[in-house]
């Protein structure tokens, strides 16, 4: 089967083809490469051949032959969503859910798309399920909920779509990431021995390593067409629901001689406990494999094989705001994010 992945110079997008292709499959990528400057370490699994193009202007020509697309490529997290919220909206709603209309018209059968479980927002009585309400608080999360509404409804007898509300990622990528939880307590733990923290770390953080994030999409496109047609899917595991504190002190119990600070503001309301108990039951194949202890066991040990310097973990490339503002100042993307 011939899939596309879309982001494939992404976090998780450069960790999916590898595995995709382990499994028997054709991978082809696309990306327009804001980050392509970030580049962590090497890692020895072969790269999808990716195309050079933004998603808003994918054409079928760009889709023939594909039999299924993982959409990744999005203006991700947060933070990056508010540097412009508009264009946000232009790629992350608007262009996410033209590229599935686009899909089902050229015959694309499989579009697993990459939603998150910050849709959930702000606290809440127990353990979100999937039918639990939404209540986005960014436009990053907003954007995720739009896509999911509007492409349900093309789902037919043709063309399946799959929503992945995958927690906060962590772990090692090619294409580090910092500017997330565990990723960003380890990098500082590693080059200042120190982690301060203004909050107390009450708040819940259902995480998830980037490789099973991988599986699960892997899983899905495996997976008989009954069970994955126009779903929804929290991916990660009701075990690695994690409170901020409980973060950092596994992170200070890896790293040596790394102190803790904790604040006494406990303002951050996005809170939230998350059940993985669908995909975990429904999902051939699907159980995580990590959790974030040895994902801080694996960030330490690639820090030290790359002797990390305090620069790296700093470098824009590896922080999405930064190299975004950085690309604006310079003008070398324009106001809607296309490469001048
Ligand atoms: N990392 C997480 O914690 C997490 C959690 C939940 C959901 N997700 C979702 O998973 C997906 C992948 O996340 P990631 O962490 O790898 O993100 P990322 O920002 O590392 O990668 C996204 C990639 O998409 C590309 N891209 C962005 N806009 C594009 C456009 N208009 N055209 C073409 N390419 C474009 C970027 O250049 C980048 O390489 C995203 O949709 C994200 O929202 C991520």
């Amino acid at each position: 089967m011939k899939v596309l992945v879309t982001g494939t110079e992404g976090y998780l997008g450069c960790l999916l083809p590898p595995l995709l292709m382990e499994r028997g499959y054709e991978v082809i990528g696309v990306d327009t490469g804001f980050y392509k400057v970030g580049w962590l370490y090497n890692d020895t699994g072969v790269t999808a051949k990716t195309l050079n193009k933004d998603i808003r202007h994918i054409s079928a020509e760009d889709l023939q032959d594909v039999e299924a697309i993982v959409h990744m490529a999005e203006l991700s997290n947060d933070p990056t969503g508010q540097l412009a919220p508009q264009i946000t909206y232009e790629i992350n709603h608007q262009g996410s859910v033209r590229l599935a209309k686009l899909a089902r018209q050229v015959g694309v059968r499989r579009f697993i798309y990459m939603s998150s479980c910050s849709v959930y927002g702000v606290a809440t009585e127990g353990d979100i399920i999937e039918s639990s309400p939404v209540n986005p608080q960014t436009a990053y999360a907003e954007c995720k909920t739009l896509v999911e509404r509007d492409v349900q409804p093309l789902a037919d007898d043709d063309f399946s779509p799959t929503f992945m509300r995958n927690a906060t990622a962590f772990g090692a990528s090619p294409r580090m990431r910092f500017d997330i939880v565990l990723n960003n307590l380890a990098g500082l733990a590693w080059t200042s021995k120190e982690i301060k923290m203004t909050s107390d770390g009450t708040p819940w953080r259902p995480l998830v390593h980037g490789l099973d994030i991988c599986k699960a999409i892997a899983c899905a496109l495996d997976a008989p067409r009954d069970i994955i047609h126009n779903q929804v899917f929290n991916v990660g595991d009701t075990a690695n629901n994690y409170r901020v504190k409980e973060i950092a002190e596994i992170i200070a119990d890896i790293f040596p001689d790394c102190k803790l600070i904790f604040g006494n503001n406990g303002a951050d309301n996005r809170s939230y406990r998350v059940s993985f108990a669908k995909i975990n039951t429904v999902l051939p194949g699907f159980k995580c494999d990590w959790n974030a202890r040895q994902g801080a066991q694996q960030l330490f040990d690639v820090f030290r094989h790359i002797d990390m310097s305090a620069d790296t973990f700093m470098f824009r490339g590896f922080t999405r705001i930064k190299q975004l503002e950085y690309l604006i100042r310079t003008q070398q993307i324009d106001q809607s994010f296309f490469w001048k």
